[in-house]
């Protein structure tokens, strides 16, 4: 009988561009000012990516991964990469990444599900190990969100930032540590929310649209704060009920950092004091897809995400996407 296993979180990685935008500079391009952007979304500064695409903070992420695994790229076996920001249709983005990483014997492929890709990209890697075909399997959350941003639209530029992070899935057999259960969901009733109109098969790229601005972000900011701040703390506490655990037993909440008034609502709801949520947003605003391993990265990097530590992961996003992820941190 071959002996179970699950997925494990066994190396992270990130990548964040150089240049970055304050807020006092989007004083100087929209109707704004730094005291509404900190107080209605906990947003300070964020990075752009002023030269390269996507896979370039994607590969950015996973070769700091490799590096500080000791990790030869042509040991990977899989590469996803959750993206709303593809380099391109196709070929897929994973295709580029596994180039431009050097992963001779990987495959890979794109999963769109906005700010909760990396969740529902986590969950699917998982499968690959514990169905035991896979041993190395790299998750990157990437998203170069200034390409389709609208710099003029104070409602949704000053949320964005680009960034790449990763991580590496590997077997794991001592079941009490690495990825235990998520639940994910979804309600396409609400992609009128927020949404890109033009340049998908419902409406091709015209000088129509791009007259109309249909190529960058549309968000209903406050219909999706409404659902988002339901949405994450519900399938927060469910994860937590699925697992009979309760706020006490979690080291740290790992939120989507959209907006710090959501973050905060989820871990009240939790019961969970502010010292135990990982928070980034501040520095680099809404990554979308890479927020949450960005997160991962910089705290156990600082020590402070430790081996035995019990995770819980949340994100709500476009689509509506959004879930909950319960995990065993394994690594010293
Ligand atoms: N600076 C100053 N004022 C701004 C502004 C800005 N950058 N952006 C919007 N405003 C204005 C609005 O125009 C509005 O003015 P009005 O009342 O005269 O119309 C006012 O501020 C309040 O706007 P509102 O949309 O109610 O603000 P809000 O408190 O809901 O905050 C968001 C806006 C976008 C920060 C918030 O709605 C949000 O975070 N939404 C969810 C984001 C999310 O989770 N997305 C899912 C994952 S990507």
């Amino acid at each position: 009988m071959t002996k179970k296993i699950n997925a494990a979180i066994t190396g992270v990685g990130m990548y964040v561009p150089d240049k970055v935008l304050d807020n006092k500079y989007f004083e100087s391009i929209v109707d704004t000012n730094d005291e509404w952007i900190m107080t209605r979304t906990g947003i300070k500064e964020r990075r752009i990516l002023e030269q390269g695409a996507t896979s370039d903070l994607a590969a950015g992420a996973i070769k700091n991964l490799l590096e500080t695994t000791g990790t030869d790229p042509e040991e990977i076996d899989l590469i996803i990469v959750a993206t709303v920001t593809p380099d391109m249709f196709f070929p897929a983005t994973a295709c580029l990444v596994q180039n431009k990483v050097g992963a001779k014997n990987a495959w890979g492929f794109d999963l769109s599900a906005a700010c909760s890709g990396f969740l529902f990209a986590l969950d699917t890697g998982s499968k690959f190990i514990e169905a035991g075909t896979h041993k190395k399997v790299i998750v990157v959350g990437a998203d170069k969100m200034s390409s389709i941003v609208d710099y003029t639209d104070r409602n949704t530029c000053i949320l964005f930032g680009d960034a790449g992070s990763a991580v590496l899935l590997e077997p794991n057999e001592d079941l009490n540590f690495g990825l235990q259960n998520s639940i994910l969901k979804v309600d396409g009733s609400g992609s009128e929310a927020l949404h890109m109109k033009a340049g998908g098969s419902a409406m091709p790229s015209s000088h129509e649209t791009i007259d109309n601005k249909y190529h960058y972000i549309y968000q209903d900011g406050k219909a999706v704060f409404k659902v988002a701040v339901k949405g994450m703390a519900d399938v927060s506490v469910e994860i937590l009920e699925k697992n009979n655990l309760t706020g006490d037993d979690i080291a740290w909440l790992v939120p989507h950092q959209a907006n710090l008034r959501i973050i905060d609502a989820t871990a009240k709801r939790m019961g969970l004091p502010k010292e135990r949520v990982t928070i980034n947003i501040d520095k680099y605003g809404n990554t979308t897809a890479a927020t949450i391993p960005l997160c991962l990265t910089e705290y156990y990097r600082d020590g402070k995400i430790k081996k035995g530590d019990k995770l819980v992961l949340a994100a709500f996003g476009g689509g509506f996407t959004w879930g909950a992820r319960y995990l065993v941190w394994s690594m010293d």
